[in-house]
């Protein structure tokens, strides 16, 4: 997988977790291990989250879905085993390779249905405006440069095309969402460090995006302050995570 990613140096706001992939590639370190990570962190959560949010993708009518930091693959997964997919074209992309070939390895028997890119969401100059017709992304924008990579949405979407977000949201009662915050700085840096044999910087990372993430309303603002209209989002789990969706305008 090549790369043909130049940007320049991360502006410093924007960006929940300021994950400097290029620097450490702390998500390939935990590459292999990540899927079972997932399910010890949320208690199994995170599978129900996931297969809602690629019934949602799979509804909506699209030729091709670009599905960015789709780690190892699995809301891709879940949106190629419903039948309604068919001809349809992803392109799964990811700025770690062994994030990735792991992908690629689960997705073996879908062939040429799914385009395998290394891609950094916040700067796709590979991928022509106004080409894609659906674009997602699950758990990957508390450590993206938010701004950036809802600026590449927008920019490579067709006009109507749709965006739909998973991402951690707040918990609407506060002290309830403090009690949240307090147990996973607990356990995610924790459990990481034993899962991984001592490195646990994946987890501080993301602890550090679910802190600062803002809550599903400022990001429904911030969405449509990007341009995109019909910006709706649905909290599950008390608002552990939300589902975003909104549409890039048609003006026909
Ligand atoms: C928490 S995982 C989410 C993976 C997958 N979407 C899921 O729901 O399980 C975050 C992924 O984002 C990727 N990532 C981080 N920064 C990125 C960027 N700027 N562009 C594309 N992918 C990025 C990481 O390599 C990692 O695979």
């Amino acid at each position: 997988m090549g790369v043909a990613m130049d940007k320049p140096m991360r502006p410093d706001s924007d960006n929940a977790a300021e994950f400097g992939w290029k620097h450490d590639d702390v998500f390939g370190r935990i590459a292999s291990r990540y899927d079972l990570l997932c399910d010890v962190f949320s208690l199994f959560i995170h599978r129900v989250w996931k297969r809602r949010v690629a019934k949602r993708i799979a509804d909506e009518s699209w030729t091709t879905l670009l599905d960015g930091a789709t780690g190892t693959g699995d809301i891709v997964l879940r949106i190629l085993a419903r039948s309604e997919i068919n001809a349809r074209k992803i392109i799964a992309s990811d700025v770690s390779e062994s994030m990735l070939a792991i992908a690629q390895r689960r997705l073996i028997m879908h062939g040429a249905q799914v385009e395998f890119r290394q891609l950094d969401a916040e700067s796709m100059p590979s991928i022509p405006d106004a080409s894609i017709d659906a674009y997602s992304m699950s758990l990957g924008m508390k450590i993206c440069n938010r701004r950036l990579a809802l600026n590449e949405a927008y920019r490579v979407l067709k006009p109507g095309g749709r965006i739909i977000v998973l991402e951690a949201s707040n918990i609407r009662w506060p002290l309830l969402h403090r009690a949240y915050l307090a147990y996973m700085s607990i356990c995610m840096p924790v459990l990481g460090w034993l899962a991984t044999g001592g490195d646990s910087s994946a987890y501080k990372y993301l602890l550090h995006g679910i802190r600062g993430f803002p809550t599903a309303e400022a990001l429904a603002t911030e969405i449509k302050a990007h341009g995109f209209e019909q910006v709706t989002f649905e909290r599950m789990s008390l608002g552990i995570v939300a589902i975003h969706e909104a549409r890039k305008p048609n003006p026909r």
